[in-house]
């Protein structure tokens, strides 16, 4: 199951799991797109599934949940992908300036709904003993990065704190939990940023470009796979060389 599953990174892992033989349970809160998008994947004959449901709501994710699990089976690897990075023409939010609501929306979205749907999946994979989670975390987690606004700053390190944390009390259960820190990757996310923004990433990445949808892919698939069977509570940076921490 993967969140965010319409647009981006979300969209490329759905397409990459489908081509491994998987079948995939698409959630996204983005009905429109996440339509056209499953429609597209089934059409090429790939076993999809797709629920709309806002990953910040407890209930809605439990009712989408349930509606997958019925259509694919149980659910062994979850991607809490599903994210928000709120700007004001191209620009982040100054701390001063920030709107409580937009802090908390933020962290619903980008926490929370980590929260939601590992706390709703992760009890049928521990009674199966076998159970793969993954949480998208980003660079901005780890240093100062002024593109970005506090909440998603906070959001995102909060999530490698929950992946250490859920590595260690869901290890026992068979359940691998591991994060991925992309850099700057070309998805319709970039695009809220003013352009020069992203030339000063380039020019300050070691391999000069933006990262594709694609390249985070492929290491979620291979986190996610028997090749990292014994990788857990661990980041990957899918980065480039930019901000090498
Ligand atoms: P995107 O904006 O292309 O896709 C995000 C998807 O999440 C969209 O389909 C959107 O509808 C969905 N979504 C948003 N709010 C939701 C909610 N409340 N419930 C359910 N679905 C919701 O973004 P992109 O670039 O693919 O980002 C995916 C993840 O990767 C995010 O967590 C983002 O923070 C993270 N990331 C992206 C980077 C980049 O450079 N693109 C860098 C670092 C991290």
């Amino acid at each position: 199951m993967i969140s965010g599953a319409a647009s981006g990174i979300g969209a490329a892992i759905a397409e990459r799991y489908c081509n491994e033989g998987a079948s995939v349970a698409l959630l996204d809160v983005n009905r429109a797109d996440l339509s056209v998008w499953a429609n597209e994947l089934s059409s090429q004959g790939f076993t999809v599934a797709w629920a709309v449901a806002d990953v910040a709501d407890y209930s809605a994710c439990t009712e989408a949940c349930n509606l997958l699990v019925s259509q694919l089976g149980p659910v062994d690897t979850l991607i809490n992908n599903a994210g928000i990075s709120p700007k004001h023409a191209g620009k982040p939010a100054s701390f001063w300036e920030m709107d409580p609501e937009e802090w908390r929306k933020v962290v619903g979205v980008n926490l929370n709904g980590a929260f939601n749907l590992s706390r709703i999946l992760s009890p049928g994979m521990a009674e199966r003993q076998f159970g793969r989670i993954l949480n998208m975390s980003s660079v901005a987690a780890k240093v100062h990065l002024p593109l970005v606004a506090a909440h998603y700053s906070a959001t995102k390190a909060a999530l490698i704190g929950l992946t250490r944390h859920l590595a260690g009390e869901l290890g026992p259960y068979g359940i691998n939990v591991n994060a991925i820190a992309p850099g700057r990757i070309e998805t319709p996310l970039l695009k809220t940023v003013a352009d020069d923004i992203n030339r000063q990433a380039v020019s300050q990445t070691a391999l000069r470009r933006l990262g594709t949808a694609e390249e985070v892919a492929d290491t979620a698939c291979f986190l996610t796979s028997a090749q990292s069977n014994f990788v857990t509570g661990q980041v990957i940076d899918v980065a480039g060389g930019w901000l090498m921490s």
